[in-house]
């Protein structure tokens, strides 16, 4: 690693270890120097001392008292014959820890950092194959959100979930909490009864007397792919290998909603190659939900806010099914990163998309892509509009914006656009084959596009900007220009209705799809009047629209533009979707309109208990919320 700068820090671990130590053997030391390696700057673990392999997690899970009690087992190798392997932790409660099932050894929790948590050192031998942690979670590890029954959609029993993307698996499992460590795992996890326990992992489809489950996940992961749901679901198949876990009231919908799944898995093999994960299922989690997606290996995290009754926003499923390939398969190598991850997904999910309901349809998604791009390369400070970040000393969260997702869309569909569809295609799949189960930095992406790819053209390799692109701000002059017909049509619709040629129940929108009507709404002119957007609701039912996204953009519109009739619905959408991406966006305008910020912070108030803490943490600084003050 010749990029990576080495720190050398010495660790006075002596007494803390002597005094955990049993009679029985001791593990006596008194300092230890470890070499820090910031390949990956959002860990304590030292990949090239000690790295684990393999856990076995064995946990129950306490709704009264929202603790898990656990014991995480780790298989590791000791690389460097090291006598302290580190893991990541951040409010885990620490009660005991054996060397190989068996001897204690001594352990130490170092300070605590922002964003980090804490290094959980542990004194090992060079015989050691394997620690174990018994542990507690806190109540508000910030993985974890558990809901009370009236959070969820039968109101009858609580139900729990997990987000650990990006670092947030050290709230609930002690960890090596870095990409670039894979380990292959199995857990047992008691809970209550009358609940089904499901994980990233093979999944049991329906609920036994005992309670306990066990899992297994036999291709290795990151930690970040971690994952427990536990609550009142049942499950349903869609395909031989593709189903959907939902609660009981939803299931139907969803399986209607998620039909399409089984012909996208073919689509994406015959893009990409083999699905390596046998089988592909979905969980339906409750509303405060606070991604779209989340794709967690064989059983992919949904908002329920996707089922809009007419499988119009399964784009988002072609997307956490395409990390199956790119992020999963493919895992970029830390979090700077990130692009390689979600850049490469979107642009799988565009693929899939354009096999699935075409061209037409694709372009429309890429259109969309690119508004959101522009809005976050102005609001975005411009060292953040780089592919390769540098997020040292910062959230890993503050990188994950449009520009990994769509930047990096833009970035290959350049290559696609130069290439052919064909050739890229084909050099999509073999860079998966080549790098299946490992990790990827940009630099030796480049690389390996250069021997790949571009060197079918080296002439032009220049001309490309590749570098630019990669660790420049903005966007390089040859983006690609995505026209659509159809979007076109809704412009002059638009436009032709703003200018009074015609009243919105006269609009022609027989063929339109959600993406027309993202469009429309987008597009509306800021000076529209609250009785133009009146005129549109009573045509179209928009405050009233069953589908998430254009309800959200149009609230967000409405807000803008003074229309009040939707105020209500604004603080029913807020206070039961926890789903970020419309939030921030909500609240923002609620800001705007009244700049007291006394409308966005009352709303807060109420909403807040429902939100899990990736989107707390990010509308606390929004609304400058402090939780002293309340
Ligand atoms: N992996 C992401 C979600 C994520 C990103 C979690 C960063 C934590 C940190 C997931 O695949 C994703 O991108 N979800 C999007 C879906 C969309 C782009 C179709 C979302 O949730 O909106
Ligand atoms: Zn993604």
């Amino acid at each position: 690693m010749t990029k990576s700068i080495k720190l050398v820090c010495t660790l006075f671990l002596g007494l803390s270890i002597i005094s955990c130590a049993t009679t029985e053997k001791k593990v006596e030391k008194t300092a230890t120097t470890v070499t820090y390696d910031s390949s990956d700057v959002h860990t304590y673990s030292q990949k090239k001392d000690a790295y684990a392999t393999h856990l076995n997690w064995v946990a129950s899970v306490d709704f009264e008292t929202k603790i898990i009690t656990a014991t995480a087992t780790w298989d590791f190798i000791n690389v460097s014959d090291t006598d302290t392997i580190i893991f990541d932790m951040v409010d885990l409660n620490v009660t005991d820890v054996t060397l190989n099932n068996g001897q204690k050894t001594g352990f130490k929790v170092g300070e605590s950092q922002p964003h980090l948590g804490a290094p959980l050192y542990i004194a090992i031998t060079p015989e050691t194959k394997s620690v174990s942690i018994s542990y507690q979670t806190s109540p508000s590890a910030n993985a974890v959100q558990w809901l009370n029954p009236a959070q969820t959609y039968g109101k009858k029993h609580p139900f729990l979930f997990t987000q650990s993307e990006a670092i947030l698996a050290r709230s609930w499992i002690p960890c090596q909490d870095s990409p670039g460590i894979k380990f292959t795992y199995e857990a047992t996890v008691t809970v209550p009864s009358e609940l089904l326990a499901l994980m990233s992992a093979t999944n049991p489809q329906t609920k036994n007397d005992s309670g306990t489950y066990h899992f297994e996940m036999n291709q290795p992961i990151p930690s970040y792919l971690l994952a427990l749901a536990v609550g009142d679901v049942e499950f349903s198949n869609l395909g031989d290998r593709t189903g959907v876990y939902a609660e009981p009231g939803q299931l139907k919908a969803a399986v209607y909603e998620f039909a399409e799944t089984e012909e996208m898995v073919q689509i994406a093999e015959a893009l990409f190659g083999p699905y390596k994960w046998e089988r592909y299922d979905m969980l339906v989690l409750p509303p405060s939900f606070p991604f779209g997606g989340m794709e967690n290996p064989r059983l992919t995290f949904v908002t329920p806010t996707i089922i809009a009754g007419d499988r119009s926003l399964t784009s988002l499923i072609a997307h956490e099914l395409a990390h199956s390939w790119s992020g999963n398969l493919v895992t970029n190598a830390n979090w700077n990163d990130f692009w390689m991850n979600e850049g490469f997904t979107v642009y799988l999910e565009r693929r899939i998309m354009d096999s699935l309901s075409g061209t037409d349809y694709a372009d429309m998604l890429a259109i969309l892509g690119k508004q959101d791009l522009d809005f976050s390369l102005a609001d975005l400070p411009p060292l953040d509009t780089r592919l390769k970040l540098d997020l040292k000393g910062r959230n890993p969260d503050d990188g994950m914006t449009d520009i990994a997702y769509e930047k990096g869309y833009f970035f290959l569909t350049m290559l696609k656009n130069k290439f052919g569809k064909k050739k890229m295609d084909n050099f999509l799949k073999q860079y998966f084959t080549d790098h299946t189960f490992k990790n990827i930095t940009t630099e030796e992406f480049i690389v390996y596009l250069d021997s790949n790819l571009t060197y079918l053209d080296s002439a032009s390799r220049p001309s490309l900007y590749i570098e630019k692109w990669i660790y420049e701000p903005g966007l390089p002059s040859n983006c690609p220009q995505i026209e659509s017909k159809r979007f076109q049509n809704v412009s002059s619709t638009l436009k032709a209705w703003t200018d009074g040629a015609f009243a919105a129940t006269e609009i022609d929108t027989k063929d339109w799809s959600t993406n027309e009507w993202l469009q429309f709404i987008r597009q509306m002119p800021d000076t529209l009047s609250p009785s133009k957007f009146k005129e549109l609701d009573n045509a179209f039912g928009f405050t009233q629209s069953g589908n998430n996204e254009i309800l959200a953009i149009w609230l967000e519109k409405s807000i803008l533009g003074n229309y009040h009739a939707v105020d209500p619905t604004i603080e029913s959408f807020l206070t039961t979707v926890g789903r970020r991406k419309f939030l921030t966006p909500l609240y923002r305008a609620l800001l705007k309109a009244d700049d007291t910020g006394k409308w966005a912070n009352d709303i807060y108030l109420k909403a807040r208990p429902n939100y899990h803490s990736v989107a707390t943490e990010t509308l606390d600084k929004l609304l400058n919320y402090k939780q002293t003050d309340h």
